[in-house]
């Protein structure tokens, strides 16, 4: 009897910490560094999959094979969250987990998560709820935290039916009323805020039912929903799809009922536009600065100051802009080395976004150097790569991603200050660090600066090349290094 009493009071103790789930602000939020990965596409469960499944990249197949799924499991990412964790990353995103349709449409599947179905259920192509949940544990076992993708916006597309009838509409789960939806349109002229936000994405050719997020219904079943998703799952922070579609205000109580950092997909490259929704969520993700990079780092003949002045211009449009989602590609953009061959670009473009003002965030297949172009061909399987950890762009991103994680806290709440901005050639001192880029690429000319360092630091000071610790260089009696 004792014994059992006993066991009682252990098995208690473990539900409550259980329970107790830690939900992570903005402030915790703003020194971690995000990898970002698509569950179909980043890896099978281990012995369990097919290799060959989008492997063939230039294979008569390829085009049709990388519309459907392609065999990644929430198993598969547990069994390489020591990839990720080497490379110096301590929070991932995953795409969103919800069920999806299994009826096939002129663009294939919605193996990537934004096509639900029903929001209650997971996709079981991904696996079950209960490993979703080991996912979770396995990546907080090892300090990486989980960021879920989630939709608000629309439902997935159901092709050859007519919207809002009773059969199209009987197919989702929790939405099946025609009030729940907005009155059928498509979005057809981009430049008009209520269209955006009222009418379906996807065009006549596919249109994505629009929620009519206006609806009190609506709003209790989805403020309800991301309470409990991210509760049930422990999940640390949410990456909002699709924000500018929504009314604004929506996202004020979703975000509180989350109770976890937000980040949302504002995809516009105008920073006063962006800036709002800060307003109505923690976060949103770096458009702005983005479409400034593409132009600066992919072309050796383009200005390094114009970065120096988007950095300030940003300063101005939003609240905090050291909880900004900075990125040089993602799912949705042609990859970084679609747009140029060389890598030393992108090396300098990965330091700017891994340590100028903000939370940075790599998309898979960066470290593997991959280069597809615009969906579907930036949507590639990790596998082929083999994972190796020993390509130079892995290494690199780990060796600043390592660097990053060794800096105080007063690194991420301090705002970078222009050192040096030329044609060529950008740099930056951050709290204690000096953050130095080029857009020469492989192109290496012999160049020397003089950087005055306004008291930073001392006279004699040494600072030490991160990327190369044997090399050392002093600050001069004048204050400067060069
Ligand atoms: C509509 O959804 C609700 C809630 O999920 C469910 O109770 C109801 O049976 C559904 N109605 C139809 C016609 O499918
Ligand atoms: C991955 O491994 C396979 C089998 O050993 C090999 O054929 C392939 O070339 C490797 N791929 C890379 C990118 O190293």
């Amino acid at each position: 009897m004792h014994s059992s009493k006993h066991f009682i009071i252990i098995t208690l103790l473990i539900l409550l910490s259980l329970a107790t789930a830690i939900a992570r602000t903005a402030a915790e939020w703003r020194s971690r560094t995000i990898y970002q990965l698509l569950t179909d596409r980043f890896a099978q469960s281990p012995g369990n999959g097919n290799l060959q499944l989008c492997a063939n990249n230039g294979g008569s197949n390829y085009i049709n094979e990388i519309r459907h799924y392609c065999g990644g499991t929430f198993t598969g990412i547990i069994d390489k969250l020591d990839y990720i964790k080497s490379m110096g990353f301590n929070a991932i995103w995953i795409s969103p987990v919800v069920k999806q349709f299994e009826k096939e449409t002129k663009y294939g599947l919605g193996w990537h998560g934004y096509w639900a179905q029903d929001i209650y259920e997971i996709n079981s192509h991904f696996g079950t709820a209960d490993e979703l949940k080991q996912l979770v544990a396995a990546a907080h076992a090892r300090d990486i935290w989980v960021m879920v993708d989630v939709v608000a916006n629309h439902m997935g597309p159901q092709q050859d039916l007519t919207p809002y009838t009773t059969e199209y509409l009987n197919a989702y789960t929790p939405f099946n009323k025609t009030n729940h939806y907005h009155d059928f349109c498509v979005i057809k002229d981009w430049g008009n805020d209520d269209e955006i936000e009222r009418c379906c994405l996807g065009g006549d050719e596919l249109p994505l039912p629009d929620i009519n997020t206006e609806n009190p219904q609506v709003i209790d079943i989805f403020y309800n929903w991301i309470k409990d998703l991210v509760r049930e799952y422990n999940f640390d922070g949410i990456r909002i799809d699709t924000v500018k579609h929504v009314r604004k205000e929506f996202w004020s109580g979703f975000t509180a009922a989350a109770g976890v950092f937000s980040i949302g997909e504002m995809f516009h490259g105008d920073p006063s536009k962006v800036g709002e929704y800060q307003n109505y969520m923690d976060a949103v993700l770096g458009y702005p600065l983005f479409y400034n990079i593409i132009s600066v780092f992919t072309n050796p003949f383009s200005d390094m100051g114009s970065v120096s002045r988007a950095v300030q211009s940003m300063r101005g449009a939003f609240k905090d802009v050291t909880v900004l989602g900075n990125f040089i590609d993602n799912h949705d953009v042609p990859r970084f080395l679609s747009r140029t061959q060389d890598r030393n670009l992108l090396k300098n473009a990965l330091t700017f976004v891994l340590l100028t003002d903000g939370i940075p965030i790599v998309y898979q297949g960066t470290e593997q150097g991959f280069n597809g172009g615009d969906d579907p061909w930036n949507r590639e399987a990790l596998w082929p790569s083999n994972y190796t950890q020993s390509s130079d762009l892995y290494q690199f991103i780990a060796t600043i991603n390592k660097f990053r994680q060794t800096l105080p806290s007063s690194y991420f709440t301090s705002l970078s200050v222009e050192a040096w901005a030329n044609d060529r050639i950008y740099a930056f001192f951050k709290d204690r660090a000096l953050v130095v880029m080029t857009i020469y690429g492989t192109y290496d000319p012999m160049f020397s600066i003089q950087i005055k360092t306004n008291g930073l630091y001392n006279i004699g000071t040494e600072l030490v090349n991160i990327l190369n610790c044997a090399e050392k260089i002093t600050v001069d009696n004048n204050g400067e290094v060069g």
